[in-house]
Protein backbone atom coordinates (compact mmCIF):
# COMPACT_ATOMS: atom_id res chain seq x y z
CA UNK A 1 0.00 0.00 0.00
CA UNK A 2 2.80 2.39 1.12
CA UNK A 3 4.48 1.30 -2.09
CA UNK A 4 1.86 2.00 -4.14
CA UNK A 5 1.03 5.60 -2.76
CA UNK A 6 4.38 6.52 -3.18
CA UNK A 7 4.61 5.70 -6.77
CA UNK A 8 1.58 7.96 -7.18
CA UNK A 9 2.96 10.58 -5.33
CA UNK A 10 6.04 10.58 -7.30
CA UNK A 11 3.90 9.87 -10.67
CA UNK A 12 1.84 13.19 -9.49
CA UNK A 13 5.41 14.93 -8.47
CA UNK A 14 6.46 14.16 -12.00
CA UNK A 15 2.99 15.16 -13.97
CA UNK A 16 2.94 18.51 -11.94
CA UNK A 17 7.11 19.67 -11.99
CA UNK A 18 8.15 18.03 -15.40
CA UNK A 19 8.14 20.07 -18.84
CA UNK A 20 8.36 18.89 -22.32
CA UNK A 21 8.56 22.55 -24.04
CA UNK A 22 10.73 24.93 -22.67
CA UNK A 23 10.50 28.14 -24.11
CA UNK A 24 13.22 31.21 -23.25
CA UNK A 25 12.34 34.53 -24.32
CA UNK A 26 14.88 37.86 -23.73
CA UNK A 27 13.14 40.67 -22.30
CA UNK A 28 9.99 41.20 -20.99
CA UNK A 29 10.87 44.88 -21.28
CA UNK A 30 10.35 44.87 -24.97
CA UNK A 31 6.50 44.51 -25.93
CA UNK A 32 7.63 42.59 -28.96
CA UNK A 33 8.45 39.76 -26.25
CA UNK A 34 5.97 39.68 -24.54
CA UNK A 35 3.53 39.29 -27.45
CA UNK A 36 5.39 36.22 -28.07
CA UNK A 37 4.78 35.29 -24.59
CA UNK A 38 0.95 35.23 -25.04
CA UNK A 39 0.50 34.13 -28.42
CA UNK A 40 2.91 31.06 -27.17
CA UNK A 41 -0.18 30.51 -23.94
CA UNK A 42 -2.89 30.97 -26.59
CA UNK A 43 -1.66 28.19 -28.88
CA UNK A 44 -0.96 26.29 -26.30
CA UNK A 45 -4.07 26.13 -24.24
CA UNK A 46 -5.36 23.45 -25.67
CA UNK A 47 -2.63 20.64 -26.00
CA UNK A 48 -0.85 18.07 -23.70
CA UNK A 49 1.80 19.31 -23.47
CA UNK A 50 3.69 20.97 -20.78
CA UNK A 51 5.12 24.19 -21.28
CA UNK A 52 7.21 26.68 -19.05
CA UNK A 53 8.28 30.54 -20.58
CA UNK A 54 10.58 32.21 -18.97
CA UNK A 55 12.50 35.36 -19.55
CA UNK A 56 16.57 36.36 -19.36
CA UNK A 57 16.17 40.29 -19.10
CA UNK A 58 18.64 40.84 -21.31
CA UNK A 59 21.40 38.71 -19.33
CA UNK A 60 23.09 35.97 -20.92
CA UNK A 61 23.98 34.59 -17.07
CA UNK A 62 20.02 34.66 -16.59
CA UNK A 63 18.97 33.01 -19.95
CA UNK A 64 21.75 30.42 -18.80
CA UNK A 65 20.01 30.03 -15.60
CA UNK A 66 17.06 29.75 -17.26
CA UNK A 67 18.19 26.81 -19.45
CA UNK A 68 19.59 24.28 -16.62
CA UNK A 69 16.27 25.18 -14.60
CA UNK A 70 14.40 23.94 -17.63
CA UNK A 71 17.02 20.77 -17.99
CA UNK A 72 16.84 19.85 -14.41
CA UNK A 73 12.78 19.86 -15.04
CA UNK A 74 13.42 17.15 -17.85
CA UNK A 75 12.14 18.98 -20.90
CA UNK A 76 12.69 17.30 -24.39
CA UNK A 77 12.64 20.32 -26.31
CA UNK A 78 14.42 24.29 -25.91
CA UNK A 79 12.85 26.65 -28.05
CA UNK A 80 15.25 29.73 -27.26
CA UNK A 81 15.36 33.05 -28.69
CA UNK A 82 18.98 34.45 -27.50
CA UNK A 83 19.98 38.18 -25.93
CA UNK A 84 23.28 37.61 -27.26
CA UNK A 85 24.04 34.79 -30.14
CA UNK A 86 27.41 34.59 -29.25
CA UNK A 87 26.97 34.06 -25.67
CA UNK A 88 23.86 31.53 -25.78
CA UNK A 89 26.15 29.25 -27.87
CA UNK A 90 27.34 27.96 -24.09
CA UNK A 91 24.27 27.69 -22.89
CA UNK A 92 22.41 25.75 -26.07
CA UNK A 93 25.81 23.33 -26.09
CA UNK A 94 24.86 22.88 -21.95
CA UNK A 95 21.01 22.01 -23.38
CA UNK A 96 22.06 19.36 -26.07
CA UNK A 97 24.63 17.48 -23.65
CA UNK A 98 21.45 17.05 -21.78
CA UNK A 99 20.07 15.53 -24.74
CA UNK A 100 17.98 18.44 -25.71
CA UNK A 101 16.82 19.37 -28.80
CA UNK A 102 17.11 23.22 -29.60
CA UNK A 103 15.27 25.43 -31.52
CA UNK A 104 16.28 29.24 -32.35
CA UNK A 105 13.72 30.86 -32.24
CA UNK A 106 13.66 34.69 -33.83
CA UNK A 107 16.94 35.00 -33.77
CA UNK A 108 20.18 32.66 -34.78
CA UNK A 109 21.98 31.48 -32.41
CA UNK A 110 25.91 31.60 -33.58
CA UNK A 111 29.28 29.49 -33.91
CA UNK A 112 27.82 25.97 -32.09
CA UNK A 113 26.74 22.79 -33.46
CA UNK A 114 23.91 22.95 -31.26
CA UNK A 115 21.31 24.61 -32.97
CA UNK A 116 18.95 21.99 -34.47
CA UNK A 117 16.54 24.21 -35.85
CA UNK A 118 15.51 27.86 -36.78
CA UNK A 119 12.40 29.18 -36.50
CA UNK A 120 12.17 32.79 -38.16
CA UNK A 121 11.04 35.47 -39.76
CA UNK A 122 12.45 36.95 -43.54
CA UNK A 123 14.90 39.31 -41.80
CA UNK A 124 16.41 40.26 -44.93
CA UNK A 125 13.28 41.11 -46.16
CA UNK A 126 12.40 43.49 -43.48
CA UNK A 127 15.44 45.27 -44.01
CA UNK A 128 14.35 45.45 -47.87
CA UNK A 129 10.67 46.46 -47.00
CA UNK A 130 12.01 49.06 -45.01
CA UNK A 131 14.62 50.57 -47.14
CA UNK A 132 11.77 50.51 -50.15
CA UNK A 133 9.31 52.34 -48.00
CA UNK A 134 11.78 55.24 -47.67
CA UNK A 135 12.62 55.54 -51.38
CA UNK A 136 9.08 55.16 -52.76
CA UNK A 137 8.66 58.28 -50.51
CA UNK A 138 11.63 60.55 -51.82
CA UNK A 139 11.09 63.47 -54.44
CA UNK A 140 14.31 64.39 -56.91
CA UNK A 141 18.02 63.95 -55.47
CA UNK A 142 19.68 64.76 -51.87
CA UNK A 143 16.87 63.48 -49.81
CA UNK A 144 18.61 63.59 -46.27
CA UNK A 145 18.76 59.92 -44.66
CA UNK A 146 19.48 59.18 -41.10
CA UNK A 147 20.22 55.63 -40.47
CA UNK A 148 19.82 53.82 -37.15
CA UNK A 149 20.08 49.73 -36.42
CA UNK A 150 19.90 47.21 -33.79
CA UNK A 151 21.87 45.43 -31.04
CA UNK A 152 25.49 43.87 -32.22
CA UNK A 153 24.72 41.15 -30.07
CA UNK A 154 21.78 40.15 -32.25
CA UNK A 155 22.58 38.82 -35.30
CA UNK A 156 18.88 39.94 -36.63
CA UNK A 157 20.71 43.53 -36.63
CA UNK A 158 22.92 42.77 -39.67
CA UNK A 159 20.56 40.68 -41.60
CA UNK A 160 18.15 43.78 -41.00
CA UNK A 161 20.89 46.61 -42.16
CA UNK A 162 21.88 43.82 -45.03
CA UNK A 163 18.56 44.03 -46.34
CA UNK A 164 18.07 47.82 -46.19
CA UNK A 165 21.54 48.65 -47.02
CA UNK A 166 20.76 46.43 -50.47
CA UNK A 167 18.00 49.40 -51.53
CA UNK A 168 19.57 52.03 -49.76
CA UNK A 169 23.44 51.97 -51.02
CA UNK A 170 22.55 52.12 -54.59
CA UNK A 171 20.01 55.28 -54.07
CA UNK A 172 23.19 56.84 -51.62
CA UNK A 173 25.53 56.21 -54.51
CA UNK A 174 23.80 57.94 -57.52
CA UNK A 175 22.53 60.63 -54.81
CA UNK A 176 18.80 60.25 -54.13
CA UNK A 177 20.08 60.05 -50.84
CA UNK A 178 22.31 61.97 -48.75
CA UNK A 179 23.74 60.25 -45.79
CA UNK A 180 23.83 62.33 -42.97
CA UNK A 181 24.84 60.32 -40.06
CA UNK A 182 27.46 57.81 -40.29
CA UNK A 183 30.60 58.54 -41.13
CA UNK A 184 31.07 54.78 -41.51
CA UNK A 185 28.29 53.96 -43.93
CA UNK A 186 29.41 56.59 -46.04
CA UNK A 187 32.88 55.02 -46.38
CA UNK A 188 31.15 52.25 -47.73
CA UNK A 189 29.04 53.77 -50.07
CA UNK A 190 30.09 52.53 -53.23
CA UNK A 191 29.90 48.86 -52.13
CA UNK A 192 26.26 46.81 -52.39
CA UNK A 193 27.56 43.84 -50.57
CA UNK A 194 29.31 44.64 -47.13
CA UNK A 195 31.52 41.76 -45.64
CA UNK A 196 29.92 41.22 -41.58
CA UNK A 197 33.02 43.40 -40.26
CA UNK A 198 32.42 46.29 -42.79
CA UNK A 199 28.22 46.13 -41.46
CA UNK A 200 29.94 45.78 -37.94
CA UNK A 201 31.50 48.90 -38.13
CA UNK A 202 28.81 50.50 -39.46
CA UNK A 203 26.35 49.23 -36.63
CA UNK A 204 28.59 49.69 -33.69
CA UNK A 205 28.81 53.76 -34.99
CA UNK A 206 24.42 53.68 -35.57
CA UNK A 207 23.17 51.19 -33.02
CA UNK A 208 20.21 51.63 -30.38
CA UNK A 209 20.99 48.74 -28.59
CA UNK A 210 17.59 47.55 -29.11
CA UNK A 211 17.17 50.56 -25.88
CA UNK A 212 14.70 53.37 -26.77
CA UNK A 213 16.92 55.86 -24.17
CA UNK A 214 19.97 54.99 -26.49
CA UNK A 215 17.74 55.66 -29.59
CA UNK A 216 16.35 58.64 -28.49
CA UNK A 217 19.60 60.56 -27.81
CA UNK A 218 21.56 59.45 -30.72
CA UNK A 219 19.16 60.89 -32.67
CA UNK A 220 19.05 64.06 -30.77
CA UNK A 221 22.61 63.78 -30.60
CA UNK A 222 22.45 63.59 -34.35
CA UNK A 223 19.99 66.50 -35.09
CA UNK A 224 22.30 68.70 -32.83
CA UNK A 225 25.54 68.23 -35.00
CA UNK A 226 23.38 68.45 -38.59
CA UNK A 227 23.18 71.72 -40.45
CA UNK A 228 19.79 73.39 -41.42
CA UNK A 229 20.51 72.17 -44.44
CA UNK A 230 20.34 68.66 -43.78
CA UNK A 231 16.99 68.80 -42.29
CA UNK A 232 13.20 69.99 -43.86
CA UNK A 233 12.01 66.94 -45.00
CA UNK A 234 14.14 63.73 -44.06
CA UNK A 235 14.00 59.93 -44.27
CA UNK A 236 14.81 57.84 -41.05
CA UNK A 237 15.84 53.71 -41.19
CA UNK A 238 14.51 53.09 -37.70
CA UNK A 239 15.47 49.39 -37.01
CA UNK A 240 12.18 48.50 -34.78
CA UNK A 241 9.05 50.09 -33.47
CA UNK A 242 10.42 51.04 -30.23
CA UNK A 243 13.38 53.03 -31.62
CA UNK A 244 11.05 54.47 -34.23
CA UNK A 245 8.87 55.90 -31.45
CA UNK A 246 11.50 57.36 -29.48
CA UNK A 247 13.51 58.72 -32.73
CA UNK A 248 9.98 59.77 -34.30
CA UNK A 249 9.33 61.77 -30.85
CA UNK A 250 13.30 63.31 -31.11
CA UNK A 251 12.29 64.94 -34.67
CA UNK A 252 9.47 66.11 -33.96
CA UNK A 253 10.90 68.67 -31.04
CA UNK A 254 13.27 69.80 -33.95
CA UNK A 255 12.23 73.05 -34.90
CA UNK A 256 14.00 72.71 -38.35
CA UNK A 257 11.83 69.14 -39.25
CA UNK A 258 9.05 70.03 -41.80
CA UNK A 259 8.21 66.06 -42.43
CA UNK A 260 10.22 62.84 -41.31
CA UNK A 261 9.37 59.35 -42.76
CA UNK A 262 10.38 56.79 -39.99
CA UNK A 263 10.48 52.92 -40.66
CA UNK A 264 9.53 50.35 -37.67
CA UNK A 265 8.75 46.70 -37.40
CA UNK A 266 6.71 44.66 -34.98
CA UNK A 267 3.35 45.98 -35.03
CA UNK A 268 3.85 46.97 -31.32
CA UNK A 269 0.19 48.29 -30.39
CA UNK A 270 2.27 51.90 -29.43
CA UNK A 271 3.71 51.94 -32.86
CA UNK A 272 0.02 51.52 -34.42
CA UNK A 273 -1.40 54.11 -32.60
CA UNK A 274 1.48 56.34 -33.49
CA UNK A 275 0.80 55.07 -37.53
CA UNK A 276 -2.53 55.99 -37.33
CA UNK A 277 -1.99 59.42 -36.03
CA UNK A 278 0.43 59.74 -38.55
CA UNK A 279 3.46 59.79 -36.22
CA UNK A 280 5.53 56.98 -37.81
CA UNK A 281 4.97 56.27 -41.15
CA UNK A 282 5.18 52.35 -41.53
CA UNK A 283 5.78 49.28 -39.06
CA UNK A 284 6.77 45.74 -40.40
CA UNK A 285 4.11 43.23 -39.09
CA UNK A 286 5.39 39.79 -38.41
CA UNK A 287 2.69 37.41 -37.26
CA UNK A 288 4.00 35.99 -34.29
CA UNK A 289 1.05 33.48 -34.39
CA UNK A 290 2.82 31.73 -37.49
CA UNK A 291 5.95 31.47 -35.98
CA UNK A 292 4.47 30.48 -32.37
CA UNK A 293 2.58 27.72 -34.93
CA UNK A 294 6.08 26.44 -36.75
CA UNK A 295 7.90 26.23 -33.14
CA UNK A 296 5.16 24.24 -31.36
CA UNK A 297 4.81 21.84 -34.33
CA UNK A 298 8.61 21.53 -34.93
CA UNK A 299 8.66 20.51 -31.02
CA UNK A 300 6.18 18.45 -31.27
CA UNK A 301 7.49 16.05 -34.10
CA UNK A 302 10.78 16.56 -32.17
CA UNK A 303 8.98 14.92 -29.22
CA UNK A 304 7.30 12.40 -31.20
CA UNK A 305 10.50 11.42 -32.59
CA UNK A 306 9.70 12.17 -35.97
CA UNK A 307 11.89 14.43 -38.77
CA UNK A 308 10.22 17.82 -39.57
CA UNK A 309 10.48 19.54 -42.96
CA UNK A 310 12.22 22.69 -43.53
CA UNK A 311 12.20 25.78 -45.73
CA UNK A 312 14.90 27.51 -45.94
CA UNK A 313 18.76 27.43 -44.21
CA UNK A 314 20.75 29.78 -42.34
CA UNK A 315 24.40 29.77 -41.55
CA UNK A 316 25.70 29.93 -37.66
CA UNK A 317 29.34 30.60 -38.72
CA UNK A 318 29.62 26.85 -37.42
CA UNK A 319 26.85 24.58 -39.16
CA UNK A 320 24.16 25.04 -42.08
CA UNK A 321 21.11 25.56 -39.55
CA UNK A 322 17.76 24.06 -40.97
CA UNK A 323 15.04 26.96 -41.23
CA UNK A 324 11.02 27.25 -41.25
CA UNK A 325 10.45 31.10 -42.31
CA UNK A 326 7.51 33.23 -42.75
CA UNK A 327 6.41 36.04 -44.70
CA UNK A 328 6.20 40.09 -43.44
CA UNK A 329 4.01 42.26 -44.62
CA UNK A 330 4.16 46.26 -44.44
CA UNK A 331 1.75 48.61 -42.16
CA UNK A 332 0.94 51.91 -42.96
CA UNK A 333 -1.72 53.77 -42.35
CA UNK A 334 -3.47 53.35 -46.05
CA UNK A 335 -3.75 49.00 -44.95
CA UNK A 336 -3.44 48.87 -41.00
CA UNK A 337 -7.24 47.83 -40.95
CA UNK A 338 -7.19 45.31 -43.32
CA UNK A 339 -3.73 43.72 -42.28
CA UNK A 340 -4.17 44.00 -38.41
CA UNK A 341 -7.99 43.95 -37.45
CA UNK A 342 -9.46 41.94 -40.30
CA UNK A 343 -6.89 39.75 -39.89
CA UNK A 344 -8.13 39.53 -36.06
CA UNK A 345 -4.57 40.21 -34.83
CA UNK A 346 -5.86 43.02 -33.15
CA UNK A 347 -9.22 44.22 -31.53
CA UNK A 348 -10.06 47.72 -33.64
CA UNK A 349 -11.10 48.51 -29.60
CA UNK A 350 -7.43 48.53 -29.02
CA UNK A 351 -7.13 51.85 -31.37
CA UNK A 352 -8.12 55.30 -31.05
CA UNK A 353 -9.02 56.03 -34.48
C1 LIG B 1 14.92 41.39 -33.14
C2 LIG B 1 13.55 40.96 -33.51
C3 LIG B 1 12.70 42.16 -33.72
C4 LIG B 1 12.84 43.19 -32.60
C5 LIG B 1 14.22 43.28 -31.99
C6 LIG B 1 14.27 43.94 -30.64
O1 LIG B 1 15.76 40.31 -33.04
O2 LIG B 1 13.54 40.17 -34.65
O3 LIG B 1 11.39 41.76 -33.96
O4 LIG B 1 11.89 43.01 -31.61
O5 LIG B 1 14.88 42.06 -31.92
O6 LIG B 1 13.87 43.12 -29.61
Amino acid sequence: MKKILLALLLLFTFSVFAADIGIVLPTKDEPRWVQDETRFKDALKDTDYSVEVLFSQSSPARERENVEALIAKGIKVLIICPHDAVAAAATVEMAQKAGVKVISYDRLILNTNAVDYFVTFDSVEVGRAQGRFLLENTYGASNPLYIYAGALSDNNSFLFFQGAWEVLQPRIASGTFRLINSSEALKQKAKSTLTREEMAGIIGQITTNWDMTVARSKAEDNLTRSKKTDKGTVFILAPNDGTARSIADAFSKDRDIKQYYVTGQDAEKASIQYVIDGRQSMSVFKDVRLLVKDSINLAQMLLQGKTPTTTASYSNGTKNVPAIQSEIQVVTKDNVKKVLIDSGYYKESDFRW
